[in-house]
């Protein structure tokens, strides 16, 4: 496996694959590697011949008062994980490289981000539209890996894609849970011990909605009420968003149509967490 630090070396790696022939599939992470990373590394193993990974904590996505410092690292374990899952490249740039002094441009786009987590993490997903379209055009891969945690992320995405023609698959990974059913994320480490137990209201909500759905419920309002209900009684948890919404467009919905995506986020203390799950009707044809 090549450990890559510089952006030309990396497209070098690329185009010499691909001139011969052979496909790439790229995983970009921010680090800190559990197993809903290494999800996306099998996927993108399965789907093409080679695997690059990128380990780059973007500062542009993060807000000034967010935890961009405090985030997570460890290079060295993260290495040897994408080393045993059989990863061919590994890119690690620096912020100097990726951002230039000078560096002025930046994707947004004008709908997506206005929704669930964007709307308390205003420079959120530009910054992540911009690193992942350069990370694209560095590594040049033929199918990029994204998982279903960070919905709206993956839904930003497949719309950049689209909008901007990179001829590049996205693939979509579902969410990888703790045996106990906490979504894996490296801010998971940022919980302490009376905190953790509090962490699994989210996916008791996810999961009373379901039920409440396969019971013939509707009605939006109702589940976003139970669902912040059940958030609220835990004194430590601040809620930031319960929604029910359209899985393409994420605008809020009023009824359970087929299917709807339930998503949340919360404080536990000082750590901010995500999860989701889609609604699906049960099929009455059946
Ligand atoms: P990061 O949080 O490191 O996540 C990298 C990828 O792993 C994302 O596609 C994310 O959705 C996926 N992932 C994280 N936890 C997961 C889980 N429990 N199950 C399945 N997939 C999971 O997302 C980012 O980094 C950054 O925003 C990035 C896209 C790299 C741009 O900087």
């Amino acid at each position: 496996m090549q450990v890559i630090a510089t952006i030309d070396e990396m497209t070098r790696f690329s185009e010499n694959l691909r001139t011969r022939g052979q496909t790439i599939a790229f995983v970009p992470t921010m680090g800190y590697l559990h197993a809903g990373h290494l999800a996306l590394m099998a996927e993108g193993k399965k789907k093409a011949e080679n695997l690059v990974v990128s380990i780059f904590v973007n500062p542009a996505q993060f807000g000034p008062s967010e935890d961009f410092s405090t985030y997570p690292r460890a290079m060295e374990q993260d290495l040897e994980q994408c080393r045993n899952i059989g990863a061919d490249a590994v890119f690690t740039p620096v912020s100097t490289d990726i951002y230039p002094k000078g560096f002025q441009t930046y994707v947004e786009l004008e709908k997506l981000p206005h929704h669930l987590c964007g709307l308390s993490r205003p420079v959120f997903f530009k910054g992540v539209a911009t690193v992942v379209t350069k990370l694209f055009n560095i590594v040049k891969p033929n199918l990029a890996v994204f998982g279903e945690k960070d919905y709206q992320q993956l839904a930003i995405i497949r719309q950049l894609v689209t909008d901007l023609n990179f001829d590049i698959e996205i693939v979509g990974v579902p969410i990888v849970r703790e045996p106990d059913g906490l979504a894996k994320s490296s801010r998971n480490k940022y919980l302490s011990q009376q905190e953790r137990p509090h962490a699994l209201l989210l996916n008791r909500c996810l999961d009373t909605a379901q039920k409440m759905v396969e019971q013939g419920e509707t009605d939006a309002r109702k589940i976003v009420d139970m669902a912040t209900g059940i958030l609220l009684s835990c004194p430590d948890i601040r809620v930031d968003y319960v929604c029910v919404c359209d899985p393409v467009t994420l605008d809020g919905v009023d009824s359970v149509r087929k299917k709807a995506l339930m998503a949340l986020a919360v404080w536990l203390g000082k750590t901010r967490l995500i999860d989701n799950r889609m609604l699906v009707l049960p099929d009455r044809a059946k």
